[in-house]
């Protein structure tokens, strides 16, 4: 690989969430969001798909692992200084919503919860880390779920307007990066996460997810303008979940269809986002599915006006389609979809392995629209054993993770303006999709297990000095 892959000042780090890792769930005055109702385990992915769930906690039947998390509440000062030793030059992390609005729905901010982020950001000055803030990462506040039904109402893009407007005036000076709705795109298959509702049935959940996503677009457009007139250099992005759609096989059908079903789930939302505009494709769609946007005058011209400065995304796998399947050839971990692809391995969650999914996914995005990428999540959800002397052979994710740098490194060849790298759960946190702790992403190992015990106590594994190294060679020694 030559030297010069990645650019001189190229933002290698890690990424996380709030929910997935800071734990103090009632402390600091923080109100209830969406990752506190849901249940540990098999029971949290059966909720994805089911509709009519109703955000009540059932302590005796479940456990609530986003609860405590991994405690980064009390614990973000050691944390921060692993992400220094490894070299981080950016730290992804997100604001939850319910600590600076407990309910979402009032006028005056918590102090508490805003005093918590800037003790967060002035730890990582003082390693000289650049910040990178999710606004919005599956953390709706509770109350506007249960009492709005989360993005499906109008409401919150007013609620959400004052959330925003609130950070982005308090962190002016600290933090310059900042993403608007992690995985916007994922709302048409997990309205759930993304939007803060559960499908009233399975019949309207197109519907209601497509609408809750205007209410999106119009609320990330209100943040992006915002952004640039309150931090004039600032640099807002929007972030996708993005799995390149390949055809099973040469039959034009299927070429055809996995052509419909990527640009609807890879495009569609960064069209507008990026574009500021409705893509001329989504009209036929909407009419085959009988999907009716209620839109109010404005917000076309808002959102033409509030177009993101970069694209941010996150990589874990690639989609394979054909037009008729059989439940036989539909992937186990496919959670968007397709069939399972004879060419690639799976890890221990049936996520199929597509490092040069990473290499095509990036030039597919610069190509259509010529804006700075940045990958903010990639990496290997695994089991790790702890060796009798304490070490952690993750030689699995460190091949993982150099397959994928090396493939961005091709795609910085090929011409891409990438300019930044997190690795996803750079320290062992809970699952999103499985709430488990067992899932583990990390360079840092947490001492904590999906029954709840454990001393939390961090430990370095063998991926934490190679990423190390990484860092400081810019991409070289891999
Ligand atoms: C992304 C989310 O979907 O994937 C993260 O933005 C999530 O929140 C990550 O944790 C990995 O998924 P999972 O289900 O393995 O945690």
């Amino acid at each position: 690989m030559s030297e010069k892959s990645f650019p001189e000042h190229f933002l290698w780090g890690g990424a996380t969430a709030a929910n997935q890792i800071e734990g103090g769930y009632l402390e600091g005055g923080r109100g209830l969001n969406l990752a506190d109702v849901l249940p540990g385990g098999p029971a949290r992915l059966k909720l994805l798909s089911q509709a009519g769930f109703d955000f009540e906690m059932d302590k005796e039947k479940y456990s609530y692992p986003n609860h405590e998390a991994i405690d980064f509440y009390h614990r973000y000062k050691e944390d921060i200084a692993l992400f220094a030793e490894m070299g981080f030059k950016v730290f992804r992390l997100s604001i939850a919503w319910s600590r600076i609005f407990p309910l979402g729905v009032e006028q005056e901010p918590n102090e508490d919860g805003l005093a918590f982020y800037d003790r967060v950001f002035d730890e990582l000055e003082k390693y000289g880390i650049e910040p990178l803030v999710t606004i919005a990462h599956y953390e709706t506040p509770l109350h506007l779920i249960k009492e709005y039904g989360g993005w499906r109402n109008r409401k919150l893009i007013e609620y959400f307007e004052r959330y925003v407007t609130v950070i982005l005036n308090r962190y002016r000076n600290k933090v310059k990066y900042w993403l608007t709705f992690n995985e916007i795109n994922s709302a048409t298959h997990f309205p759930l996460f993304g939007l803060g509702f559960s499908a009233t049935s399975d019949e309207t959940r197109l519907q209601e997810s497509f609408q809750g996503l205007h209410h999106q677009f119009v609320a990330s457009a209100i943040a992006v303008k915002l952004a640039h007139k309150i931090i004039p250099d600032s640099q807002i992005g929007c972030m996708l979940l993005y799995a390149p759609t390949y055809s099973y096989d040469s039959n034009p059908v299927n070429v055809m269809y996995a052509l419909e079903e990527g640009r609807v789930f890879n495009f569609f939302c960064g069209d507008v986002q990026v574009r500021g505009e409705y893509p001329t494709f989504i009209q036929r769609y909407f009419k085959e599915n009988d999907i009716k946007i209620d839109m109010q005058q404005g917000d076309l011209e808002l959102i033409k006006e509030g177009t993101v400065d970069f694209i941010s995304l996150s990589y874990y796998m690639s989609r394979t389609e054909k037009k008729e399947k059989k439940a036989e050839e539909i992937g186990e971990g496919n959670l968007i979809g397709g069939v399972k692809n004879p060419f690639l391995k799976s890890s221990d969650w049936g996520w199929e392995i597509d490092p040069a999914g990473l290499r095509i996914g990036l030039n597919e995005l610069y190509g259509r629209y010529q804006k700075p990428l940045m990958v903010v999540e990639n990496g290997l959800g695994a089991y790790d054993k702890v060796e009798e002397d304490g070490s952690i052979n993750d030689d699995y994710r460190i091949d993982y993770l150099r397959d994928h740098i090396k493939a961005m490194a091709e795609a910085i060849k090929d011409g891409v303006n990438l300019i930044g790298y997190t690795t996803w759960g750079c320290i062992d946190l809970v699952s999103n999709s499985s709430g488990q702790y067992s899932k583990r992403y990390g360079f840092i190992y947490v001492d904590k297990h999906d029954d709840g015990t454990g001393t939390l106590e961090r430990k370095r594994k063998k991926s934490f000095y190679w990423y190390k190294d990484v860092i400081s060679s810019n991409g070289k020694n891999l």
